[in-house]
C-alpha cells in the first residue's frame, strides 16, 4: 500500500460514515419537538372567551380547561363535546389547571393572595376545594403574577411559571410545617428568546419541562435548570394554555379566545 492510500483510506471511510449520519431519516420518536405538525384546530363553541390553561384526566380521556373570567372548569371530550361545566365564581383569576389524581385538579390565581387551589372535580364533589397552598411569598409585579401550573406527583411538587417581571420557574412543595417556594430558572436569564411564559408543563419521563410562551407563539422544551433543549413555534396569537400527553407523541395548546389546536409528532392520520 502506498503512503498516500494507508493516510486516504481512513479518511474516506470516515467522509463516508459522515454521510450516511447526515442521509439517516430522523425517528419520529415521542417528545421532539421538531417533529410536530398542527393537526387540528378545535373552537370550543360553550366558552365566550380567556380560555386560559388545559390538562388531561387519564381516567375518563377528557379535558379540563380552564377559564379565568369569569372563572370556571369546562370539561371536553378529546374531539370538542363539552361533557360538563362547574362555575368557580370564588376563584381569582386562576390562570392554569393541572391534573393531580382521580377527581382532583388543581388550579393557580395570579393575582397577590392567590395561590395553588386543590379542587374536588369529581360529579359529587362540584369544583369544592380540599387543598390551599397560599403563594403570599412568591414575588409579583405589576399585573403579572403565576401564569403557569404544573405538578411532579411522585415528589408532590408544583411547579409555578412567573409570566414576566421577571420571568421564572419555581418548585412549590409543601411540608408538614412551611411552604418551600424555590426559584429554580432565572427566566430572564435562560429563557431570553421569549417575551413571556404563559404555560408549564413537567414531564416525569425525561425529568424536563416543556414552557409555552403567549407573546412569542413559540414551546420550549428545556432541562430543569433552564437550558433550552429544543424549540417550536406554534400557531394563533394568545395560547395561555399547553399540555403534553404523556405518550409524548400529541400536543394541546389552548388559545384565547377558545381555541385549540392539536399538534401531532407522528403525523396527522394517527390517532
Ligand atoms: C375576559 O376577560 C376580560 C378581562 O380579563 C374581561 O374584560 C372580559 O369581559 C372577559 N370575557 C368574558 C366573555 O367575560
Ligand atoms: C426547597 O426546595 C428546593 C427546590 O426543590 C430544594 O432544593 C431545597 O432543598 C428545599 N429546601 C428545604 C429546606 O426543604
Amino acid at each position: 500500500m502506498s503512503p498516500t492510500r494507508r493516510f486516504l483510506d481512513p479518511l474516506v471511510t470516515y467522509l463516508l460514515l459522515l454521510l450516511l449520519r447526515v442521509l439517516r431519516p430522523v425517528c419520529a420518536g415521542p417528545w421532539d419537538l421538531s417533529t410536530f405538525r398542527l393537526c387540528n384546530t378545535l373552537y370550543l363553541q360553550e366558552i365566550d372567551s380567556n380560555a386560559s390553561g388545559v390538562t388531561y384526566v387519564p381516567e375518563s380521556n377528557t379535558l379540563w380547561i380552564v377559564v379565568n373570567n369569569p372563572p370556571g372548569l369546562y370539561e371536553y371530550t378529546m374531539e370538542g363535546a363539552l361533557q360538563r361545566k362547574i362555575n368557580l365564581w370564588w376563584l381569582r383569576d386562576p390562570e392554569d389547571v393541572v391534573y393531580v389524581s382521580r377527581d382532583r385538579v388543581a388550579v393557580v390565581e395570579e393575582p397577590p393572595g392567590g395561590g395553588i387551589r386543590v379542587l374536588d372535580v369529581s360529579r359529587s364533589g362540584g369544583g369544592m376545594q380540599t387543598e390551599y397552598i397560599s403563594l403570599i411569598y412568591y414575588p409579583r409585579s405589576g399585573g403579572s403574577g403565576a401564569e403557569g401550573l404544573s405538578y411532579d406527583p411522585q415528589s408532590g411538587t408544583f411547579y409555578v411559571a412567573q409570566e414576566k417581571r421577571p420571568k421564572g420557574v419555581y418548585a412549590i412543595r409543601r411540608t408538614r410545617w412551611y411552604t418551600n417556594c424555590t426559584k429554580i430558572i432565572d427566566g430572564d436569564v435562560a429563557f431570553n428568546s421569549v417575551g413571556d411564559l404563559s404555560a408549564i408543563n413537567y414531564i416525569p419521563d425525561l425529568n424536563e419541562f416543556f414552557v409555552l410562551s403567549q407573546e412569542s407563539s413559540r414551546v420550549l422544551r428545556t432541562t430543569l435548570e433552564g437550558q433550552v433543549l429544543q424549540e417550536i413555534g406554534v400557531k394563533g396569537s394568545s395560547a395561555e394554555g399547553l399540555h403534553m400527553m404523556s405518550d409524548g407523541l400529541t400536543m394541546l395548546v389552548v388559545s384565547e379566545p377558545n381555541v385549540m389546536r392539536i399538534y401531532r409528532a407522528d403525523g396527522c392520520g394517527n390517532k
